[in-house]
């Protein structure tokens, strides 16, 4: 053996060309992990050498251990480079993963929007407030007083009738659905001072089948106007200025004699409406009247002193023939590709 001591330097070199080759093959943290066990830990060939110090005859102890020393110095610093560049690697790649793309086409969420028929009325109660009017509310589930005694309905009218209206158990409670929303001109009476300007859009039930002209739950908007020396002639004017605002000018409304119990005179309502898509046409609206004495009476308020007119029209029949509709079914299904086409306001 040409060296013949406990630590050749042959094997310190090949120790340490082993260890380097082994940290700069090492790709991951994991495998330098593993290489520097392999060739920096306790049982490594290194450290192995290194304990073989202490058999090394003293002349050549100094340079034995500047050799070894050296040598794992190498092989530590070699690590920590290693160690270095696999983190910087490791966080260029992290960083790249995560990379947000800010000109990237966003996946679009559609918003929710109202209902068409939501729209409506407040499109049409906003013209009121245009006029000064307030808009009130009443219950959906109100007393058969409201609904039908305090409008001069007669105890065997036959809207009172079980196949018209939808009455809730126990029949003691007098509770029924409300079938219109003329039940709101009693309470707006009983709640304020007069003069007396609301309207009062909301849900109304009746037991119809659902079909294309009816559904069992849709909507009205309800008008009253209580002052003193109101005619017929400023109800006339009223429900003009609403048909011109929402029709255009062009438009007009005309009145047929019909009945209420709760109005008198009391008429039925057309309007004329000239932007129909099959072309200009009259289209029956709504009800209307002179509010009757003895609803007045029912809320407290003196006919001789006070007089009003009263209307109701249907919300979803106002956007049938705005809109041209065809089946009703379409207002309550909920498919947002119809409330689409009406613009989705929020
Ligand atoms: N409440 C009536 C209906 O539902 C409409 C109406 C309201 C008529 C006010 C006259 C006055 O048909």
């Amino acid at each position: 053996m040409s060296d013949p001591t406990p630590i050749p330097d042959a094997a310190v070199e090949a120790a340490t060309d082993a260890a380097l080759a082994a940290v700069t093959e090492a790709s991951t943290v994991a495998e330098l992990k593993a290489a520097r066990s392999a060739h920096a830990g306790e049982s490594s060939v290194l450290a192995k050498l290194n304990a073989e110090l202490r058999n090394v005859p003293a002349d050549q102890k100094a340079a034995k251990g500047k050799l070894v020393g050296q040598a794992r110095g190498r092989v530590n610093q070699a690590i920590a480079a290693r160690e270095a560049e696999l983190a910087a690697a490791e966080e260029a790649a992290q960083l790249a993963a995560e990379t947000v793309d800010v000109t990237a086409v966003p996946s679009r969420r559609r918003l929710g929007a109202r209902h068409p028929l939501s729209l409506l009325m407040e499109q049409m109660s906003d013209i009121f407030i245009g006029m000064g009017w307030e808009v009130a509310e009443g219950p959906e589930l109100e007393h058969e007083w409201f609904n039908f005694d305090a409008l001069n309905f007669d105890e065997d009218h036959p809207a009172r009738a079980m196949q018209d209206t939808f009455f809730v158990d126990p029949p003691e409670s007098h509770l029924l659905l409300r079938t219109h929303t003329s039940p709101v001109q009693v309470r707006a009476l009983l709640s304020r001072e007069l003069p007396v300007y609301v309207v009062a859009p909301g849900r109304v039930y009746r037991t119809d089948e659902l079909d294309a002209t009816h559904t069992p739950v849709f909507h009205q908007l309800e008008g009253i106007a209580i002052d003193r020396g109101l005619t017929m002639a400023h109800l006339r004017g009223t429900l003009e200025h609403l048909a011109r605002q929402m029709f255009g000018e062009e438009a007009r409304i005309r009145l047929r004699p019909n009945y209420f119990p709760f109005t008198e005179p009391s008429a039925e309502m057309d309007v004329w409406q000239p932007n129909a898509k099959g072309g200009a046409r009259w289209v029956e609206w709504g009800g209307c009247g002179m509010v009757n004495p003895n609803v007045l009476l029912a809320a407290g308020v003196d006919p001789e002193e006070y007089q009003g007119f009263a209307f109701g029209m249907g919300i979803e029949r106002t956007l049938q023939f705005r809109n041209d509709l065809n089946d009703m079914r379409d207002m309550v299904e909920g498919d947002v590709r119809f409330s689409a086409q009406f613009g989705m306001v929020v």
